[in-house]
C-alpha cells in the first residue's frame, strides 16, 4: 500500500498549473457514447477515475485510444454490449454516468447500482426518476439498474431532492435528452460549470441546449449527434487544494490555468481567512505570510464554496486563530475526516451536522487514512503544516482524483515523498531474478489508460 511521507512546516513558493476537471471528464467520456463519429477529448486529468472510465467503455464496445499525453478518442465499435459491470461501477460512483447516454443511444442499459467516495449516504433516485419522465421503463434487478426504452420523448423534469439539485443525475437526464424526441426542460438543474462544460461537448456534437449555468435547462431533441473535440476545463478543486495548500503552508503560489470565476466564493473565503488573493487572467495567486483567521464554511451548491473543498478547509481551520463552524449543506455527515485530523492536533467538535474547530497554534505529524478522495487532500495539506512527520495512507482514494498531489506540491518546495513499500520490495527481488518490475504509475506519464484490449493493440 503506497503511502505520503510529509515533512511539515516549509513554506510552498512557485507556480504550478492546473490539470483538466475530473468531474467534467468522467460524465462528458461517458457521454461520447451518445455520438455517432469518434469524440476526441483532450486535457484529461491522469487520475484512476479517468482509467476507470475509459475502461467501463471499452466494457461497452467503445474504442478508448490515448492519442496524446492527456487526450483519449472514443468511438463506438459494433458490437455494443448494455451492461455496465459491478466491478468497474462500484469502484466510482461516476460511472453511473453511463446510463442516461446508453439508454438514449442503444435502447436499453443495464448499470450496477454504485459505489464510489464514502461520504455518507447518495442515492440515485432523481436520476432514475428523470430518465422515467423521459419514458424509460426501469426496475431493479439483483443490485442492477435495468432501463429500457425504444426511443425516449422529451419532458419536463424537476431534478431538486431535499439537498438540492442532483450534478450527475442532471449529467444522466440531459445527455439522454439530447436524443430523446421532443423538448426536456430540466428544473432544479445544477449549474456547476462540470456541468456547462458538459453541455459545450453536447452542443458540439449537434445537441441543442439552452439555459446552460442556471436551474433551468432546456434540450431540444435531435436524431443523432456527431463526433467532435473538446477540451475539459480546469478543475476548480484541484485548483482550490493548491490554493489551500499555500494558505496552510504559508508561502506564495500561483495556479496556472486556474479560473478565478469557477472559484469566487472559495477566494472569497480565503480573503476573509486573511490570505491575499490576486486574480489573474489565467492564474491565481496567493500568498499567506501568517496562520488563518477564524471563519464560518458552508459548503453548498455552486456557486457556493464547493463541498469537494470543506475537508481541505477544516485542515486549514484547525490552525486558526480563533473558533469557526464548517456545515456541509450538500452532504451533511462528510466529517469522516475531522477524526483523523483530530489525529494530527486538530481541536474538531461535531455536532447536528456542524462541526466547529477550535483552532490550535501548531499540529504535530502522526499516521493517518485517507477515507475519502477529499479527505486525503486535507490531510496530506494538515501535513504540510505539521510540526515533524506526517504518514498518510490511503492513497488510492487520493490517486482517484488527483493528477500527482505530491509531485505538484514537491515543485512548489514541499518536502514530500511517495513511498511504495511494495514496490521496493519487487524492485529488490528483481535485482536478483534480472526481471524488470511493473513501475508504479506516475501521473505525469499521461492517463495510464492500460486495459488489456488498450495494451493488446499497443503490442500488436
Ligand atoms: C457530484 C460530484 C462530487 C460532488 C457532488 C456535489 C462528480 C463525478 N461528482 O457527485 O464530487 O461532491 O457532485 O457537488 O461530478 N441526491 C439525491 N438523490 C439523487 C442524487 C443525489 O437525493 O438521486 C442528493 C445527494 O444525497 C446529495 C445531493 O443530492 O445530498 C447532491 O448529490 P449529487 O449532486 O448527486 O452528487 P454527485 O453527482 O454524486
Amino acid at each position: 500500500m503506497d503511502r505520503l511521507r510529509v515533512a511539515g512546516g516549509v513554506p510552498l513558493l512557485g507556480s504550478v498549473a492546473v490539470s483538466g476537471s475530473k468531474n467534467a471528464a468522467l460524465p462528458i467520456m461517458a457521454a461520447s457514447i451518445l455520438a455517432d463519429g469518434p469524440c476526441t477529448l483532450a486535457g484529461l486529468p491522469a487520475v484512476t477515475d479517468v482509467e476507470t472510465m475509459a475502461q467501463l467503455l471499452e466494457a461497452l464496445g467503445l474504442d478508448v485510444q490515448q492519442t496524446g499525453g492527456n487526450t483519449l478518442c472514443i468511438a463506438t465499435v459494433d458490437p455494443c454490449p448494455t451492461t455496465a459491470p459491478y466491478e468497474l461501477v462500484q469502484r466510482m460512483r461516476a460511472s453511473f454516468c453511463v446510463l442516461g447516454p446508453l439508454l438514449a443511444r442503444r435502447g436499453r442499459a443495464v448499470v450496477s447500482l454504485p459505489g464510489g467516495c464514502n461520504i455518507g449516504t447518495r442515492p440515485v433516485d432523481l436520476h432514475l426518476e428523470g430518465l422515467a419522465a423521459l419514458g424509460a421503463v426501469i426496475r431493479l434487478d439483483r443490485g442492477y439498474v435495468v432501463a429500457e426504452a425504444p426511443r425516449l420523448r422529451g419532458a419536463t423534469i424537476d431534478l431538486r431532492g431535499p439537498m438540492g439539485s442532483t450534478v450527475t443525475g442532471t449529467a444522466n437526464v440531459m445527455a439522454a435528452a439530447c436524443l430523446a424526441e421532443g423538448t426536456t426542460v430540466i428544473r432544479g438543474a445544477a449549474a456547476e460549470p462540470e456541468i456547462v462544460d458538459l453541455g459545450h461537448f453536447l452542443i458540439s456534437a449537434g445537441a441543442r441546449i439552452d439555459g446552460l449555468g442556471t436551474d433551468a435547462i432546456e434540450i431540444r431533441g435531435v436524431e443523432s449527434l456527431y463526433g467532435t473535440q473538446h477540451r475539459v476545463i480546469p478543475d476548480r478543486i484541484e485548483a482550490g487544494t493548491l490554493l489551500l495548500a499555500a494558505a496552510i503552508a504559508t508561502g506564495t503560489v500561483s495556479v496556472e490555468g486556474a479560473r478565478a470565476d469557477h472559484l469566487t466564493s472559495v477566494l472569497e473565503a480565503l480573503a476573509e481567512a486573511g490570505v491575499d488573493v490576486a486574480r489573474g487572467d489565467d492564474r491565481i495567486t496567493v500568498h499567506a505570510s501568517d496562520g488563518p483567521k477564524a471563519i464560518d464554511v458552508i459548503a453548498r451548491p455552486y456557486p457556493g464554496i464547493p463541498t469537494d473543498l470543506q475537508a481541505q478547509f477544516m485542515a486549514l481551520l484547525s490552525l486558526a486563530d480563533g473558533s469557526s463552524t464548517i456545515c456541509d449543506d450538500v452532504f451533511p455527515k462528510r466529517f469522516l475526516h475531522a477524526a483523523e485530523l483530530r489525529r494530527l492536533g486538530a481541536r474538531i467538535e461535531q455536532r447536528a451536522g456542524t462541526a466547529r474547530v477550535d483552532g490550535v497554534y501548531r499540529l504535530s505529524g502522526a499516521k493517518v487514512v485517507a477515507t475519502d478522495l477529499r479527505s486525503g487532500a486535507a490531510l496530506v495539506l494538515a501535513g504540510l503544516a505539521a510540526r515533524g512527520e506526517t504518514i498518510v495512507g490511503g492513497l488510492e482514494h487520493l490517486d482517484r482524483g488527483y493528477d500527482d498531489l505530491a509531485a505538484k506540491l514537491a515543485a512548489l518546495g514541499a518536502n514530500i515523498q511517495r513511498e511504495s513499500p511494495a514496490l521496493d520490495a519487487a524492485s529488490a527481488l528483481d535485482s536478483t531474478t534480472g526481471i524488470i518490475p511493473l513501475r508504479a504509475r506516475s501521473a505525469s506519464e499521461g492517463l495510464g489508460v492500460t486495459t488489456p484490449k488498450t495494451l493488446a493493440r499497443a503490442s500488436g
